[in-house]
């Protein structure tokens, strides 16, 4: 197991300084970098993997993957090649596997034991240990996986005994989300026949596309019921190139700060604009803000661009319910940028961030409350009246990188400043996060 990138908590604060200016490439895809590492670990051959992201969470994946019989090498910046004994051949760890913070490693990899003839434990930090499982575990269970022990309320420690053929399922999704999805399209890979997963709501598609890349057979419609994906059981999986994208839900973090901050313009370079992970883009633009979408081109199989991004005067707007799953993890910082817009944003449809690394609904009200802003939550809605921020305050970030991240942001424009108890697990999703704000022109201390 990879030691933690973090262990101690690490008190961070954020003061206005001057405008941000320059560029920057946000790291790798947090999702396509865990999805790479274990479609490489159940491929024929060898997967060369650029741009990987080099977090803490994708780490223990890749840890994960070493644990049950796979080679996992880096050879240099982001460059990465992953062998393993393919589908069907995985072999038992020999200790439990702790995913620190990292669900989406936690729930894909729940997956890959899930389909296999294999006994594992899954376990991590106190935030992961507060994460729900039921979800995974209930369909895995259907396809003849077992639960051995778990804690109460289906949390981690979990030991599940995987079913070396499992059961072909059509499995409709209770929530729109992609962990359970891909969760049960990868156990279903070692299946004798087909899985089917029904989406009501398209959550995003990296874990399909991938598979596809891969050489698996797989078929999207679009139908009544919503998005229907099959995949065929026991494709040959072929080692692939996967070129990793930068991360839209870690771009979003520089793109609001220099829409908040005065006289801003920056690029941010690369960046992901696959359409189920866009909707942040889509709020800002509808809130007034000036980002150019530059050069889109195709890079590993996904649309890029480059984003212009300035200074703006932002006003306030009703995010449809609809539009969540294309922007799960961006609330926190909607949040702020909303905190500086004119007139109330209203968020629709909250219900799934209380079970992220926080419960980031309770954690982004008490944020707000700390900075000032005026703000309610109604049902599952949270609304953010705008204006001047005064800041000041302490933000609980609760082992929560984009609280973390949010925060800091917000403290960029505040009047007083903000300060976060504790910015240690932003090497989850960003190591280089305070380093590539401060060559924009913001410091933290
Ligand atoms: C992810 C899916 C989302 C998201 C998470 C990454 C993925 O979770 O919040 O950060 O890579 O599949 P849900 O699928 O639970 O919504």
């Amino acid at each position: 197991m990879p030691s933690p990138a973090f262990s101690a908590p690490v008190a961070l604060s954020a003061r206005p300084g001057g405008a941000l200016r320059g560029r920057l490439r946000p790291p790798g895809d947090k999702s396509i970098s865990h999805r790479a590492i274990i479609l490489g670990l159940l491929a024929r051959g060898v997967t060369e993997i650029d741009g990987l992201l080099e977090g803490d969470d994708v780490l223990r994946t890749a840890a994960a993957c070493r644990a049950l019989g796979g080679e996992v090498t880096r050879i240099g910046d982001g460059a990465w090649r992953v062998s393993g004994p393919g589908l069907g051949a995985l072999l038992a760890p020999n200790e439990p596997l702790d995913f620190g913070n990292a669900g989406t490693g936690t729930r894909l990899m729940m997956g890959v034991v899930g389909g296999h003839g294999i006994t594992a434990a899954f376990d991590g930090d106190a935030s992961l240990r507060k994460r729900p499982m039921r979800r995974i575990l209930d369909p895995l269970t259907a396809m003849g996986a077992q639960v051995v022990s778990e804690s109460p309320g289906g949390r981690c420690p979990i030991v599940l005994k995987g079913c070396p053929e499992p059961a072909p399922i059509l499995y409709r999704t209770p929530v729109a989300s992609a962990q359970i999805k891909s969760a049960v399209l990868l156990a279903g890979l070692n299946s004798p026949g087909d899985v089917c997963v029904i989406e009501r709501e398209a959550s995003r598609d990296h874990t399909e596309k991938m598979l596809v890349h891969f050489g698996a057979e797989v078929a999207v419609t679009i139908e009544g019921e919503g998005r229907r994906i099959v995949v065929k059981g026991r494709p040959r999986l072929t080692a692939a190139r996967v070129v990793v994208p930068a991360d839209p839900s870690s771009a979003a973090f520089p793109l609001v700060a220099a829409l908040i901050t005065p006289g801003s313009d920056i690029v941010i370079e690369g960046v992901m604009m696959n359409p189920l992970r866009a909707g942040l883009i889509a709020t800002l633009l509808e809130m007034g803000a000036a980002i150019d979408v530059l050069d889109r081109r195709n890079e590993g199989g996904e649309e890029v661009a480059d984003l212009r991004v300035r200074a703006s005067a932002l006003n306030g707007v009703d995010v449809p319910a609809a539009r969540a799953p294309s922007m799960i993890d961006e609330y926190p910082i909607l949040a702020v940028a909303a905190s500086f817009a004119r007139g109330g944003t209203r968020m629709r449809g909250l219900t799934e961030l209380q079970v992220k690394e926080s419960d980031r609904l309770a954690a982004v009200a008490a944020g707000l409350q700390a900075a000032g802003v005026d703000h309610t939550i109604e049902g599952d809605d949270l609304i953010v009246r705008g204006g001047a921020v005064r800041g000041g305050g302490v933000v609980a970030t609760h082992l929560d990188h984009r609280i973390a991240m949010s925060f800091l942001v917000l403290g960029l424009a505040a009047e007083r400043g903000m300060a976060i108890d504790d910015g240690a697990m932003i090497a989850t999703s960003y190591p280089g996060f305070a380093a590539d704000m401060g060559r924009l022109g913001s410091h933290f201390s």
